[in-house]
């Protein structure tokens, strides 16, 4: 089938790629100049997996990419829309880029189309995207809206997309319910998986439901999985808390709680918070339409400021761990707002970066990806390092920011060697306690008592220790991120 795929982010390019991978032929369509020569040119403009070959292995074949809308369409099945959906200064979502695809791909139309709302968008936008097209000239019986929500993770996006969990259809008709279900068919009726050339997977692929809703039950669907997910991340993060309080184990707590069927493992995962493009921006816009909607669902207010405090409990452990900051020569390993992806969208790895400098400490920081973006995105005066144990040389501690796997295999008695001091304060829960104590490291991480070279010490009182206000980072402000580590925002660039 012939698809267009408007926006050429981590969402549409990935979607692009492996929509190509499943037989389909592909335009990509992006307004920013620079990207499409670049994909043309053979580059990859994001760190994903499997990305870089299976573009090598469709470019100039089954994929192609334009800044050309109007040729873009012509004769396509189906029209994706991926482009960005960021927040508002009022917490809202940002639906402008929407609204002006919409209207482009109402003025080009050259015969029956789908329109397929890829992004995160609020309820009822499909509505809207019918109203704009329709008062721009689209014949009404000309297209049909419909939602297919993404559930793609970063740093595992293509593998997801191949294999996900589920597909929703959110279609208001047959015509249109059709054409979905034949794009999905390689992976709906598990063909793709006899392919042995697909990209690795499971080695029994289990074949995905294809979940057909209204469009207005999709849009929920993706905006309630997300806020949901990050409801998950700080409720965990509380109970780590409360395990800090009284000197349990958050792992033990993680696991016992985990292998409940009805709650499951997966997400049970203390740290620093949630980021990303995805669930902070998601979450509050979910809050804001629920709010417009009549209801104000307060519990979303309340995930969010958890996940505010827990980075600045980040921040007051590593006080806690070194009495004083100023002077302080920080390691910091991790920038982006997880491992396995380049992007550093509301990492909270650039809050606490941001929060440490302003504590006059010093930082050598070092990420697998994210270091040429985070040079754009933070003060001039943080250092960078080629690998971990660059990063640690005659550091007075080392900060764990994200969960690169490269950081949770480290050559710790190498890393010993090289530091000032051996006090390492990991902030996504690596290494276990014990073998860090036996490795000869004073450790701490979130919800587990702290530990000294092979004896434990007490849990650090990090409620007791204030941290200063930072003038950039607006602790108490998530509905408008600070524009200093915004990437979204004009001042970033
Ligand atoms: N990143 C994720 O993990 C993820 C996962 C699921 C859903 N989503 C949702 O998918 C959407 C896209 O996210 P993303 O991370 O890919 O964003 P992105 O910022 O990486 O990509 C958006 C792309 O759209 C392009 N664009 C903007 N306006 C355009 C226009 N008028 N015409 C053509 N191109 C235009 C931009 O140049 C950019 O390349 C968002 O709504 C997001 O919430 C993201």
């Amino acid at each position: 089938m012939r698809l267009t795929i408007i926006g050429s982010g981590y969402v549409g390019l990935v979607a692009a790629a492996c929509f190509a991978e499943l037989g389909h032929q592909i335009i990509c369509v992006d307004n920013d100049q620079q990207k499409i020569e670049l994909l043309r040119a053979g580059e990859v403009p994001i760190y994903e997996e499997f990305l870089p070959e299976l573009l090598a292995k469709h470019r100039g074949r089954r994929l192609r990419f334009t800044t050309e809308l109007t040729e873009a369409l012509a004769n396509c099945a189906a029209v994706f829309i991926a482009v960005g959906t960021p927040a508002t200064e009022q917490g809202e979502a940002d639906m402008s880029c929407v609204e002006e695809v919409s209207r482009a791909i109402a003025r080009s139309l050259d015969g029956y189309k789908v329109v397929v709302e890829k992004s995160t968008v609020p309820v009822l936008t499909h509505d809207w995207v019918r109203k704009v097209m329709l008062m721009n000239g689209a014949p009404p019986g000309s297209f049909d809206v419909a939602s297919n929500p993404e559930f793609l993770r970063e740093g595992s996006a293509v593998r997801d997309f191949l294999y996900p969990d589920r597909i929703v259809l959110g279609v208001g008709n047959e015509r249109s319910s059709e054409v979905l279900h034949q794009i999905y068919e390689p992976l709906a009726s598990g063909r793709y998986y006899q392919d042995a050339s697909r990209v690795p997977g499971p080695a029994e692929p289990r074949i995905p439901p294809i979940i057909v809703t209204s469009p207005k039950s999709a849009e929920l669907i993706k905006h309630a999985s997300n806020a949901f997910l990050a409801t998950k991340v700080s409720f965990i993060n509380a109970v780590a808390n409360v395990c800090e309080a009284v000197g349990a184990d958050i792992q033990q707590v993680c696991e016992g709680m985990g292998t409940d069927s009805r709650i499951g493992r997966k997400f049970l995962n203390p740290g620093i918070g949630y980021g990303g493009s995805c669930f902070p921006k998601d979450l509050v816009a979910f809050h804001a339409v629920a709010r417009e909607c009549g209801y104000d669902f307060p519990l979303l207010e309340e995930v969010s400021r958890v996940n505010r405090e827990q980075l600045r409990r980040f921040v007051r452990r590593v006080k806690g761990a070194l009495w004083t900051l100023r002077g302080k020569k920080l390691a910091v390993l991790g920038l982006s707002f997880k491992g396995g992806t380049d992007d550093m969208r509301e990492s909270p790895a650039l809050g606490v970066v941001e929060l440490l400098l302003y504590e006059g400490c010093e930082i050598r920081a070092y990420d697998p990806a994210a270091m040429e973006h985070a040079r754009r995105l933070l003060p001039a005066q943080v250092g960078y390092a080629a690998n971990p144990y660059e990063a640690a040389t005659g550091a007075d501690a080392l900060l764990i920011l994200n969960d690169w796997k490269e950081f949770a295999t480290m050559e710790l008695e190498r890393l010993r060697k090289v530091m000032a001091y051996p006090i390492v304060v990991d902030g996504r829960n690596l290494y276990d306690p014990a073998a860090m104590s036996a490795a000869g490291f004073t450790y701490y991480s979130i919800g587990r008592p702290a530990v000294l070279a092979e004896r434990k010490v007490e849990a650090v009182p990090v409620g007791d220790i204030a941290v200063s206000p930072h003038p950039h980072y607006r602790l108490g402000d998530i509905v408008a991120p600070s524009a200093a580590w915004n990437p979204q925002s004009p001042q970033s660039q």
